[in-house]
């Protein structure tokens, strides 16, 4: 089937090579012009495992252009996959996707299907289709069909390829069986349902798994307090089908560039209808307040972090990925930097955009270890496997203060027992060096000021 996929993001690009890997002609539509030109050059412009490989290998049924009606004239479906993100009032900002099926109405010269796979508030399939009704070429009917996808970025391709289902919404046994044969090459369950019930599945899913992440936070706040390993309880509870062991793992907040719109598009949805969803507006709150936690964790060693230098260790919102959209370490370096610190980061996926936030105030590193010397204090903010192969006994060897607070849980306790640093972990057993504690069990406190030579050492209790 000939094929328009328009925005090649994460969504539009794996969703493009995919199709392309099906069988199906696909022109990829892109207005960046950057990216068009690496695209051009048969080259992934995002970081993702298997695209790159897939755009080579289906290279003939691949094509990049910036003109929309280039791409629409003639094909029988376009797929929408711009992006959807967060206006100020929490609620999802639609222009981009009007702007495309503007676009579509206008170049569209046969009847097609406009698949709408970017994540969209529940109701804006049938707006679009309103708006097709009264701006497509005499003649044309476009129908829409709701298609949320549900891949994850550092798995996107295989996510997309064998994920669990495929989510259809349509309004007429016509647009369905377009949607089937695009599908054709999928093996696993097709639900096909009407719009409103695809909208609502793609919010009701990211929504859950984000309200899993924070209440296993939750969880491990309280371990941290009654001294319980939150590990060994989400593998506990993990163990029980009902339940299911994903999305449990305790850390410090979710980010990306869907779980944080998500929950609140949802949240302004329900408010807009005059309902409140409890669950999830909790689940924002937690998360907001995880982001930081690592920094409130700093000041059981440091009364304030002015003049530490500080080590940021992983950028991205998770491993594999390359992208820092609403990632927690963007809080954490705004608060850091706010305060004083003199901040050092090392991420694997590149520094460009980390790089325009702050061209001078923080310095990127080439290596973990070149990130943490002479470092008071470091931050994990991902579990990128390069962080958790690092030698524990190498934060001692290379920092002034090895005080290392992991916000992934990369190390389990007993391989950083005996390493000789403090490691604070998530909702686990904090581990201290020998000296590090008085008689009573109470952490010392480092230099008030770190530059000061005096061995000013107080203990302290904590809240
Ligand atoms: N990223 C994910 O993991 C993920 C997963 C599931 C669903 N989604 C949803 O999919 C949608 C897209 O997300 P994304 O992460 O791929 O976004 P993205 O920002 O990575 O990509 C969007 C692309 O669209 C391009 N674009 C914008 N306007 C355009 C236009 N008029 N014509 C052509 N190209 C245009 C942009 O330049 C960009 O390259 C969002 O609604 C998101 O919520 C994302």
């Amino acid at each position: 089937m000939k094929i328009a996929v328009i925005g090649t993001g994460y969504v539009g690009l794996v969703t493009a090579v995919c199709l392309a890997h099906w069988g199906h002609e696909v022109t990829c539509v892109e207005t960046d012009t950057e990216k068009l030109s690496i695209l051009r050059a048969g080259r992934s412009p995002i970081f993702e495992k298997g695209v790159e490989e897939l755009m080579q290998s289906c290279a003939e049924k691949l094509a990049y252009t910036d003109d929309c009606g280039e791409a629409c004239r003639g094909a029988q479906a376009a797929f929408i996959c711009v992006g959807t993100p967060e206006r100020e009032d929490g609620f999802a900002n639609l222009k981009q996707v009007f702007a495309v099926a503007k676009q579509i109405a206008a170049s569209a010269r046969g009847d097609c299907v406009c698949v709408v796979k970017s994540t969209v508030p529940i109701g804006t399939n049938r707006k679009l289709e309103r708006l097709f009704f009264s701006e497509a070429g005499k003649g044309v009917t476009i129908e829409v069909a709701s298609n949320p996808e549900f891949l994850s970025q550092g798995t996107a391709v295989r996510d997309f390829l064998f994920g669990p289902r495929v989510v259809i919404g349509v309004e007429s046994a016509h647009c369905g069986e377009i949607l089937r044969s695009i599908y054709a090459g999928y093996q696993g369950q097709v639900i096909v349902t009407d719009r409103q019930t695809a909208e609502m599945i793609k919010y009701a899913s990211n929504d859950f798994l984000a309200l899993k992440i924070s209440y296993i936070n939750e969880i491990a706040n309280l371990c941290e307090i009654v001294g319980a390993d939150v590990e060994t309880v989400a593998r506990g509870m993990g163990a029980d089908s009902r339940i299911g062991k994903n999305f449990l793992r305790a850390g410090i907040g979710y980010g990306g560039s869907c779980f944080p719109k998500d929950t609140k598009a949802l949240h302004w949805l329900a408010k807009y209808y005059d309902y409140e969803i409890k669950t999830i507006k909790a689940a924002i709150e937690v998360n907001e307040n995880q982001k930081i936690r690592l920094i409130k964790k700093a000041r059981r060693y440091y009364q304030n972090l002015e003049g530490l230098s500080v080590a940021v260790l992983g950028l991205t919102f998770k491993p594999d990925t390359d992208d820092l959209r609403d990632a927690p370490s963007l809080q954490n370096i705004a608060v850091l930097l706010q305060e004083g610190a003199d901040v050092r980061v090392w991420d694997p996926s590149g520094y460009e955009r980390i790089k325009r936030l702050y061209p001078h105030q923080i310095t990127c590193c080439g290596t973990i270890g070149e990130a943490i010397q002479d470092a008071h204090l470091c931050l994990i903010l991902t579990e990128w496997e390069q962080i958790r192969n690092f030698d524990p006994a190498g934060y001692a060897q290379h920092m002034k203060r090895p005080v290392v607070i992991d916000g992934r849980n990369c190390y389990s306790p007993a391989a950083v027992q005996g390493a000789g640093i403090v490691y604070d972990s998530v909702g686990r057993p904090r581990v201290l060096p020998e000296n590090w504690a008085d008689q009573t069990g109470r952490v010392l406190y480092l230099p008030v000021d770190p530059r000061k030579t005096a061995p000013d050492f107080h203990t302290f209790h904590e809240a």
